[in-house]
């Protein structure tokens, strides 16, 4: 399969200049002007058109048993759901029980998307348990290409660690040469703060803010930051959501701990309002850490324009109003998560970039070039250059359109950003040189998805010089 893409302007981290593409197979095989069509080649007219590098979502949850139900989407539907909105590659969390061996669980999230996935996808290997038996574990897990950890500092009794266990973790993950990421929330304050709401009769979503405050985040930030600093271990936090929170990782990044931050879309656009809405409304938009007082958005832009949070997830988990009503006489039962994969890229560059408030080289950068470099993907992907995966988006900026749910391709029966403009969308994305999405229809191959896998990269001599 051969490719030119002519006319459009390339944008990537760094530089944006007009140029056309050449691809040959599976990677990209020429960048320049004035590009002669190889005998066969499909032509692609990108004139007036940005090219981005296929975006990455670094903090997806696919197959997910949790809080007494499973999430809605499928590899199939969230992938194809992904590569209408842009998203070429995502990162699932593989989160099994704290009872199940950690491999069984892996092997069972691979099964899952083999050979389903229209994109292509990598796993974070939760670690929801330490002893000796997930210690070997991880160390196969890491062997087979899953080159970075997860822990929940919240989810007490489920997915949630304690101190003891995070130390093992990090100290195992330093040794690999792997990046933890974490949910950093204090789970016991967390659950005794629940239980005094509840006892209270305060029962509706618009508690689930007061049961997790920001404080409770900023603890969790700060603590595991404590751990990464005296383990020398790399860590990621994941779905930073408030201001106080980012001064505990800023705090943290300054005495040189090595810590990378990430936000996620509802937090840029979403405040605790939504949450508080009567009824379903206010379910439909529980997730954890909470949505927060407006204030805090402001704080997140200019952190993220700077580069202080480095990468934009989704922390896409949908469940439909069918399983949010299983919360419905008690807030600490709505299963927790907002979806968000194929709506991304177009809301942060409708409300980042069109409105002034990211720039366009830190939108590839956080929502592809980034996660990339973090995760062991680039320079495979995350950026347009000879030689790397033709993962590209052909991104129409004069498109108008609306978010809902009547449109999505997600399997959920709600859109939590329902009635959001946008003023851009994907027109052409290619996975590994195949044309998968043409003007928000999937028009490829549905197996196509790989899984990527890496090598470790944060070695403990290299990052500190001994
Ligand atoms: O509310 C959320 N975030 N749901 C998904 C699980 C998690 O904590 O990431
Ligand atoms: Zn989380
Ligand atoms: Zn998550």
């Amino acid at each position: 399969m051969t490719l030119l893409i002519k006319g459009g302007e390339i944008v990537t981290a760094e530089s944006r200049y007009r140029s056309d593409i050449l691809v040959d197979g599976e990677i990209i095989r020429a960048i320049g002007d004035g590009l002669e069509a190889p005998l066969n080649a499909e032509v692609i007219n990108a004139t007036g058109k940005l090219i981005f590098p296929g975006f990455i979502d670094p903090h997806v949850h696919i197959h997910l048993p949790f809080m007494a139900t499973f999430a809605k989407d499928t590899h199939a539907t969230a992938s194809k759901s992904a590569l209408i909105g842009g998203t070429t590659t995502f990162i699932e969390m593989c989160c099994p029980s704290r009872n199940d061996d950690p491999l069984d669980g892996y092997h069972s999230w691979k099964e899952k998307a083999d050979g389903n996935s229209a994109c292509d996808y990598a796993f974070h290997m939760s670690v929801t348990r330490y002893d000796k038996n997930s210690e070997t574990q991880l160390g196969e897990i890491v062997q087979d290409g899953t080159a970075s950890f997860k822990i929940f500092l919240a989810y007490k009794n489920f997915f949630g660690v304690d101190d003891f266990e995070m130390f093992n973790t990090l100290t195992l993950a330093a040794k690999l040469g792997v990046i933890t990421t974490a949910h950093c929330e204090n789970a016991e304050l967390v659950s005794q703060l629940q239980q005094i709401l509840v006892a209270a009769g305060k029962t509706g979503p618009e508690w689930h803010e007061p049961s997790r405050p920001e404080a409770v985040e900023a603890e969790g930030t700060g603590r595991f930051a404590t751990f990464l600093h005296e383990t020398k271990a790399v860590g990621y936090v994941v779905h930073l959501s408030c201001a106080p929170a980012l001064r505990a990782a800023v705090d943290a990044k300054l005495r040189g701990t090595k810590l990378y931050v990430e936000s996620v879309l509802p937090h840029f656009l979403l405040d605790k309002t939504y949450a508080e809405r009567a009824g379903i409304e206010g379910m439909k938009h529980v997730m954890s850490p909470p949505l927060r007082e407006k204030r805090n958005l402001p704080a997140l832009w200019g952190a993220l324009q700077t580069g202080l949070i480095d990468t934009v997830g989704t922390d896409h988990c949908p469940f439909d109003t069918g399983q949010k009503l299983l919360g419905a006489g008690n807030f600490t039962q709505i299963p927790n998560g907002i979806p968000g994969l194929e709506e991304r890229v177009n809301l942060m560059w409708t409300y980042g970039v069109k409105r002034g408030l990211l720039d366009i080289h830190r939108f590839v950068d956080a929502l592809s070039t980034r996660p990339a470099r973090l995760f062991g993907l680039a320079p495979r992907k995350g950026m347009i250059a000879v030689g790397s995966d033709a993962d590209l988006v052909v991104y129409d900026t004069d498109y108008r359109g609306t978010m809902t749910a009547r449109s999505q391709h997600t399997n959920n029966d709600y859109n939590g950003f329902e009635g959001f403009a946008i003023e851009g969308r994907p027109s052409v994305v290619t996975v590994r040189g195949k044309v998968q999405v043409r003007d928000g229809a999937f028009v490829g191959e549905a197996g196509r998805g790989r899984m990527l896998r890496r090598v470790p990269q944060y070695f403990i001599e290299e990052i500190h010089g001994r």
